[in-house]
């Protein structure tokens, strides 16, 4: 498909996950294959333009590392505008705007999902970041700030007008945070208000199946996958497999244990060893779909260095498939209490 002037090899996204979509998750993914189009964490525009060690990390990539699109995130219009010229000087191939984060330390300066609650300031700075740069503009989005205030189809449909390529529409208010289910039918409302910009549908796509039936329901042209991308890594081949008319290839044992492997050798890539904290919190998401067993995803989540997580892979080679649990433990942690305490 074509987003712009871009050519994106298939229709499934790795949706922005903080913490999660740097350099080494997306390169250990799009050796998978599948995978069309992914997005850097959130940045705060700020952060970057005044060359923050951290925001420059955020951004590194590499060249088997492509398309990527880079996250921006600011209440303040001229630092978003100035950040994606930045970006684009140094060679970036595509910006999204986030307007759909919940948290309040990026909503209380005005940023994230804040920016859907004034319509006409949020067409303002979108227009005065499309009009900065030659590179494709996109948006990411929630249907709303709460149910009182569904502005996303509306919004998009400006948005379009606007020059914008894309928006990427994560199925819940900013009220709803990650509870209750994904609302498909919201997000058919945006692919219905639009003419012709690319809707991405969002939010709880877990299996090969969930994606099919959000875009048969919705009609969006692509598919954004976050937590499902760690539940099952092998998410955007199967969908490409399918999509090509051939059987979804389930990854055997061996492969599971490369690609956890490669995966922490391209964090010490980049981090050397403080790859192994890094990595801890991933290994709440892969133990369950790696068929790792309890005792052995427990000690990968207190990994203290590099010799370490290789002993750990011996044995976990040697385990693998006595896992007693399905579930992710990641997926029992999730955040509590009001949203607007995140
Ligand atoms: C830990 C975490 C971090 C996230 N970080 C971002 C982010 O940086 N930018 C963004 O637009 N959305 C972010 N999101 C939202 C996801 O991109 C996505 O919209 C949401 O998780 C629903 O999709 P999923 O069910 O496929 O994960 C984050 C979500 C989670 C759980």
């Amino acid at each position: 498909m074509k987003l712009g002037n871009r050519d994106i090899p298939t229709p499934y996204f790795l949706a922005p996950l903080a913490g999660y979509t740097q350099l080494p998750f997306r390169r250990a993914l799009r050796e998978l294959g599948g995978m069309g189009l992914a997005t850097t964490d959130l940045v705060q525009a700020t952060m970057l333009l005044s060359q923050r060690a951290k925001s420059l990390e955020l951004i590194a990539t590499s060249s088997d590392d492509k398309p990527l699109t880079v996250q921006i995130f600011s209440g303040i219009r001229a630092e978003l505008v100035g950040a994606a010229k930045w970006l684009e000087d140094a060679g970036y191939q595509g910006i999204d705007i986030n307007m759909g984060c919940p948290m309040a330390k990026v909503t209380g300066s005005g940023g994230g999902a804040r920016l859907m609650c004034d319509t006409s300031s949020a067409c303002d700075t979108v227009s005065a970041v499309v009009g900065a740069v030659g590179i494709p503009v996109s948006v990411k989005m929630r249907l709303g700030w709460d149910l009182n205030n569904i502005t996303a189809p509306a919004l998009a449909r400006e948005f379009e007008q606007l020059g914008v390529v894309a928006v990427t529409i994560h199925g819940r208010t900013r009220q709803q945070g990650f509870h209750g289910s994904v609302n498909l039918d919201g997000i058919a409302e945006v692919v219905a208000a639009v003419d012709q910009m690319p809707i991405i549908g969002n939010g709880d796509v877990r299996s090969p199946q969930d994606a099919l039936d959000m875009q048969r329901h919705t009609g969006c042209a692509a598919i954004a996958i976050g937590r499902g991308a760690m539940l099952d890594p092998w998410i955007f081949r199967k969908l490409d497999d399918i999509s090509n008319g051939r059987p979804p290839r389930d990854p055997e044992n061996p492969e599971k244990l490369a690609f956890l492997k490669r995966h922490f050798e391209l964090m010490v890539e980049q981090h050397a060893d403080y790859a192994c904290l890094l990595f801890r919190k991933f290994a709440a998401w892969y133990g369950a779909p790696l068929g790792i067993p309890e005792q052995l995803e427990d000690r990968l989540r207190r990994i203290e260095s590099i010799p370490i997580f290789y002993e750990l892979a011996d044995q976990i080679g040697e385990q693998m498939g006595q896992r007693k649990s399905s579930t992710a433990t990641a997926l029992i942690k999730t955040p509590s209490g009001p949203v607007e305490y995140w």
